[in-house]
Order: C-alpha cells, then sequence, then structure tokens
C-alpha cells in the first residue's frame, strides 16, 4: 500500500471513531444518576457498565494488543472485561465522571497511536472496534427505553405526541392490502457473507449458495397486522404456536409485544418487541413461516441504502416511509427494526474466529435465532446487507420485528 492512501485510511478511521464516539457521549449526556448504576433488565448489565466496557475494549485492542502499551486502568479490567463477573455485579461501578474521563484518557491515546500505525496491517481491528462501539451504543438506547418504559403505561407517550386518539381496534379493518404483499424471489444461486475488510468473522467466507424459488413479505409485519392475530385470540390458542415456543409463553404469560399501543397511530409502523417464537406463532397464524437467515439475506442484496437508523427518528416509523428497494422490491431491510430469522446463529463454511472465539465463536451453540437489517437505534457502522446479529429466541427487550415468507 503506498504512504497516500495510508494517511488517508488513516483519516476515515479517524473520522469514523469521531462519529462513533459522538454518539455515544450523546447518550451519555441523556443519562443521570437514577439509571446509570441500575440494571433495567436480568439480561442487560447496567448502562454505565456499557460506557466502561467500550473504554475497556479500546485500550485492551488499541494500545494493549496493537501499540503494546502496558495496561492503564487495570483495576477495571475485570469489571469491564466481558467476561469478568456476572450481570447482576456489574452494578457497583466509578461514577459517571470517572467513567467519562476513562474514555477520554483511552481515546486520547488511541488517537496517538493512531498517527503512527501500520494502517494497512491493522484496519480490520480498527473496523472491528468501531462496530464493537457501534453495537454497544444499540444496547445502551434499549437500556434506556426498558428504564423509560417503567415510567409509561402507553407506550405512545414515550415514543412522542399522539396523532390521534383512535384505537386501533377501529382501525385495524381498514389496513390497504398493500402491506400484506409478497415478493417472488426466483430459484438460483447468490453470495451469502462477505469477505470486506469491515465484514465480523461471523459473516466470513462469503460463499454461494442456491435457494428454491420462495415468496418474502415486501414489508415488516406491521402492528396493524399483528393486532389481528392478537384480536383472534393468537396469544391463547395453542395451535399457533411451536412445542417450545408454547412452553415459553407459559413461562412467560405475555398477551402483547413490548411497547405496544393500542393508538391507531402505530398501525403501519413494524409491530416491535416480540420474541423469536411471537414471530414464529404471527407466521404460522398467517399460514406462512419465517425466512431463514439465506432467504432474508438473498432477498436484501442490492438494499444500500440505510432507512430508520442512527436514532434519527428515535422510534420506528411507517414501513412504507422509504422507498429504497432491494433487487426483488423488499423495503425497509437496513434499519426500521431488525428481523428474527428461523436460523440457528451458526458459522459459515470456513469459518476462524476475529478477534476471539468469545466474539462469535461461542454463541454458535444452537440457542442463538440469527436477527437481520438493523433499527431505528442502529448505526451506519454496522448496517449493510450481511451483517448479522443474533439473540436468545426468548429476548424480547431488543428493537425487533420481522417479516414472513413462504415456499
Ligand atoms: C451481537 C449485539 C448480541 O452486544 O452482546 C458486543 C455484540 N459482542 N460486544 C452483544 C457484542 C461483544 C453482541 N450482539
Ligand atoms: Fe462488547
Amino acid at each position: 500500500m503506498k504512504s497516500t492512501s495510508i494517511s488517508s485510511r488513516r483519516k476515515s478511521i479517524a473520522i469514523a471513531l469521531k462519529q462513533c464516539r459522538q454518539n455515544t457521549l450523546d447518550l451519555l449526556a441523556e443519562v443521570n444518576n437514577s439509571i446509570f448504576f441500575k440494571q433495567a433488565h436480568p439480561e442487560f448489565s447496567p448502562i454505565g457498565w456499557h460506557f466502561g466496557h467500550i473504554a475497556f475494549t479500546e485500550a485492551y485492542w488499541i494500545l494493549e494488543h496493537l501499540a503494546s502499551l502496558s495496561p492503564i486502568f487495570t483495576e477495571y479490567h475485570c469489571l469491564f472485561a466481558a467476561d469478568g463477573i456476572p450481570k447482576q455485579e456489574r452494578q457497583n461501578l466509578p461514577t459517571i465522571a470517572t467513567i467519562e474521563n476513562y474514555l477520554r484518557i483511552v481515546r486520547s491515546k488511541t488517537l496517538g497511536y493512531l498517527e503512527i500505525a501500520p494502517i494497512d496491517k491493522e484496519e480490520r481491528l480498527w473496523q472491528w472496534l468501531i462496530q464493537h462501539e457501534s453495537q454497544h451504543t444499540e444496547t445502551i438506547s434499549l437500556i434506556l427505553q426498558l428504564h423509560q418504559q417503567r415510567n409509561y403505561t402507553n407506550s405512545v407517550v414515550a415514543f412522542g405526541q399522539s396523532k390521534s386518539s383512535l384505537s386501533l381496534e377501529n382501525q385495524a379493518n381498514t389496513l390497504p392490502d398493500q402491506y400484506s404483499e409478497m415478493v417472488r424471489v426466483k430459484a438460483g444461486e447468490f453470495v451469502m457473507g462477505s469477505d470486506a475488510l469491515e465484514a465480523q468473522d461471523n459473516e466470513r467466507p462469503a460463499h454461494k449458495i442456491h435457494l428454491n424459488t420462495y415468496w418474502i413479505d415486501r414489508y415488516p409485519v406491521t402492528c396493524g397486522q399483528y393486532y389481528q392475530f392478537m384480536a383472534s385470540g393468537g396469544y391463547q390458542q395453542r395451535q399457533y404456536w411451536s412445542e417450545v415456543g408454547w412452553q415459553w409463553l407459559q413461562q412467560n404469560p405475555v398477551s402483547q409485544p413490548l411497547y405496544w399501543s393500542d393508538s391507531s397511530d402505530w398501525i403501519d409502523h413494524p409491530v416491535c418487541g416480540v420474541s423469536y417464537y411471537e414471530a414464529e406463532a404471527y407466521a404460522k397464524f398467517t399460514g406462512k413461516r419465517l425466512p431463514t437467515e439465506a432467504e432474508w439475506a438473498k432477498a436484501a442484496m442490492d438494499a444500500s441504502r440505510h432507512c430508520n437508523h442512527d436514532r434519527l427518528i428515535g422510534h420506528t416509523s411507517p414501513v412504507t416511509a422509504y422507498s429504497d428497494q432491494s433487487i426483488y422490491g423488499c423495503q425497509d431491510m437496513l434499519g426500521n427494526v431488525w428481523e428474527w430469522t428461523a436460523s440457528w446463529f451458526d458459522s459459515y463454511p470456513g469459518f476462524s474466529s476475529y478477534p476471539y472465539p468469545g466474539y462469535s465463536e461461542v454463541y454458535f451453540d444452537h440457542q442463538h435465532r440469527v436477527l437481520r437489517g438493523g433499527s431505528w437505534a442502529t448505526s451506519s457502522a454496522i448496517l449493510r446487507p450481511t451483517f448479522r446479529n443474533w439473540y436468545h429466541p426468548g429476548v424480547r427487550q431488543i428493537i425487533a420485528g420481522f417479516r414472513c415468507a413462504k415456499d
């Protein structure tokens, strides 16, 4: 690589680091002492931990690993390492100001090292680090939302001004057929995954896959459509649920998505805050099924423009609001809500761990389902048709909806 291109790579990494950190600091400014240290849900660490973990990860990978500097803030190692202590024990944190300072000091050393770093050899790790922080900022925004939810009985209040007081019940039958449109994806090969420098270990290597012809929803399933499932006793009828899904429902007796609102304002927004099992049950109710990860990925080909993302709006948007389409005509693929797929999170053939097995490999345990696409809180650094997210199928605290498919 010529030195000119090295300096331009350096510049673009510096810009990406800065953009990403601005998002993190914007969120930090929204946080106060009453929630910083508190676990909003057993699945998630306190918000404060995520900020410390972001700084720790940068210090560990850039300053120690790449720059070979001796460890700093060693007292934080156990607290902020992902495998240090259990989530419930992460409430005993330094103050907000101390963690802010930790972030700032690590970052200034990182930028100092970037000036002299052999970026041509290290770029993959820098790209990884930016995407690591981006994923934690999304987690921070969804934890913020979990805290806020406790202060409201009706999510409309949490999401801003109500446009009308009409209830979904009165409006659900007026939903245009447009929302149920499906597109046909012709049988054939396509390339799954990516070998790009930005690709995570779990996206690599790119490989060809053949799929038979299938159909997939043009849009994510809307609240109006999901209401039909609820209104016809979807949560009470065993027939729509898989064995494991029904078990989950008995242990978690819910009757509507998290953050559900009865207002018709959300009728054309994607349903959000559902577990994999609820998505699966809805699909069965409509005589469809969830798409496999490969089906989702093929349908997303050439989706390039991001729809609702980066907390630009701060909540979901109508599924028809952004006109960008994949070559097959699917909309809202990159943003708005993550979408559950039917596939377990697993390695692609030829996988190799990067930068450490705990990043992806330990989750290839057939306990996690793949989500694709990204949400309104996802940063553009990780919004792409090949990016893979994964969660336990019972988790509904994330910004996740789904679309359906059929043979
Ligand atoms: C892929 C979003 C589930 O947040 O646990 C962050 C990403 N891995 N630090 C997570 C991740 C290590 C991961 N998710
Ligand atoms: Fe992490």
